[in-house]
């Protein structure tokens, strides 16, 4: 199949940004065509010899619209193998592709947990079969996440995984992380760290603070992740890994990562759209669906993820997609799983830190899509020869987020209803489309 992807304005930060036409043949970009040239198809050393090669291609007008470098998502949970009411490899593969992704990472938190080849393997083989976006596992750090024995990591990378965490759980043996870092390097894997230390945790279930006091809820204090984001920053100077701090949350663990980057330690970090999009506020009603760990935190800390992202701490917008059903959901609020779904919701939410100011659309481009594949050395962007992972967003569209439309099998978000301008259109994956808006039944 040809396709031509016509008139939009491509931003491909440090590569191309302008209006182009981008040829797609077999898969591939054989041609990005500026506008401000005369119009040309492909050379024909560029492609096999066609007749009419105008009508070989099946057009899409992109005028009024950003064509991106498929957008990746390095930090979801998609539930298979173990908890497959909540999410499957399948569902979890056309929500992402509704909401733009052309590549998610999976968390290893499933059941078994992926710490072995053979989950590894399984979970490739699903997403083959789902045949919508591409999914790169993650595998644990410890057998079992039980933080005392570490897994294989040879056997691990060989079987496809990309990087390394206990994501749900700490690794709290700083001398466990020590050499799981030290055994990643050896393998190139980066470690995916969760940075929690559970006895500042104890009984917490949202941010520590007067509202906390007030619902008569245990609260997490911020140094609850900021002193464990300092000792793998310690610990990633002391080893030479690079270390990846997932979901943060708070302005201590900011402002150490600044502060880290700044000495040119190999540290780099994610936040997700909760994060720099609600406070603690969300909470004020017992609502479970802003439970989540870490947990939404107070206006200074959103503030402080802000500026994190503006000035380039924080490399990466990662969702922390984690489906839960009504069962662990509609409970009192401290009995509550933690965790929202952000897959459908991630690409709207993000826009606004551009309407806002907070981000070019280059650098919002870039925390969704160059970095991540730079991250995780995953081959992206928008060059001839590359795969054609393809992104295609309307930023003047306005809906109302309707959570009945997802294509995620679980509920659990807190943006349902929420106005939002900005859309994911039409998402393609090696030069197949996974989601084309126009045709839902894709
Ligand atoms: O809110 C969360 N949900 N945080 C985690 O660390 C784990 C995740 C999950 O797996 O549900
Ligand atoms: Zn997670």
């Amino acid at each position: 199949m040809q396709i031509l992807i016509k008139d939009g304005r491509v931003v491909d930060p440090g590569n191309y940004d302008g209006i182009a036409d981008i040829f797609i043949e077999d898969g591939k970009i054989v041609k990005i065509q500026s506008n401000d040239n005369p119009r040309q198809l492909p050379t024909s050393n560029e492609q096999p010899a066609t007749r009419n090669k105008q009508q070989a291609y099946r057009t899409i007008d992109a005028t009024g619209k950003i064509v991106t470098p498929g957008l990746i998502d390095m930090h979801v949970h998609l539930r298979e193998p173990g908890h497959e009411y909540k999410e499957t490899i399948e569902t979890g593969c056309l929500a992402a592709a509704a909401g733009g992704f052309t590549a998610v990472c999976c968390m290893p938190n499933t059941n078994p947990v992926n710490d072995n080849s053979q989950v590894t393997k399984f979970i490739i083989e699903k997403a083959r079969l789902a045949d919508t976006v591409r999914v790169y596992p993650v595998a644990a750090i410890s057998k079992g996440l039980q933080g005392t024995g570490l897994s294989e990591y040879g056997d691990l990378k060989d079987a496809g995984a990309v990087a390394i965490s206990d994501d749900g759980c700490p690794v709290t043996d700083s001398q466990l992380m020590r050499r799981a870092m030290e055994y990643a390097k050896r393998f190139g894997l980066l470690i995916i760290s969760h940075c929690e230390d559970l006895n500042l945790l104890a009984e917490g279930v949202m941010n520590e603070g007067a509202l906390a006091t007030r619902m008569g809820l245990s609260g997490i204090p911020n140094a609850c992740e900021s002193v464990m984001v300092m000792r793998d920053i310690a610990l990633c100077e002391l080893t030479g890994s690079p270390v990846h701090i997932a979901h943060v949350s708070t302005m201590e663990s900011v402002r150490a990562i600044r502060d880290a980057k700044s000495r040119g330690v190999a540290v780099t970090a994610e936040t997700a759209p909760h994060y720099f999009t609600l406070t603690e506020d969300a909470v004020g009603r017992y609502d479970t669906n802003a439970k989540m760990n870490p947990p939404l935190r107070s206006k200074d800390d959103r503030e402080a993820i802000r500026k994190g992202l503006a000035d380039g701490t924080i490399d990466v917008i990662a969702t922390d997609h984690a489906p839960h059903s009504t069962i662990e959901k509609e409970v009192e609020f401290d009995r509550a799983a933690n965790g929202i779904i952000g897959l459908e919701t991630s690409v709207s939410l993000s826009l606004k830190l551009v309407e806002e100011g907070i981000l070019k659309i280059e650098e919002l481009v870039e925390k969704m899509s160059t970095n991540p594949a730079r991250i995780l050395r995953i081959e992206n962007g928008l060059t001839v020869g590359n795969s054609a992972d393809i992104t295609i967003i309307d930023p003047d569209r306005s809906y109302i987020v309707d959570v009945e439309s997802f294509r995620s099998i679980s509920r659990n978000t807190p943006f349902n209803g929420l106005e939002v301008k900005g859309k994911a259109i039409l998402t393609m994956v090696g030069g197949k489309i996974v989601f084309d808006e126009k045709n839902n039944n894709l």
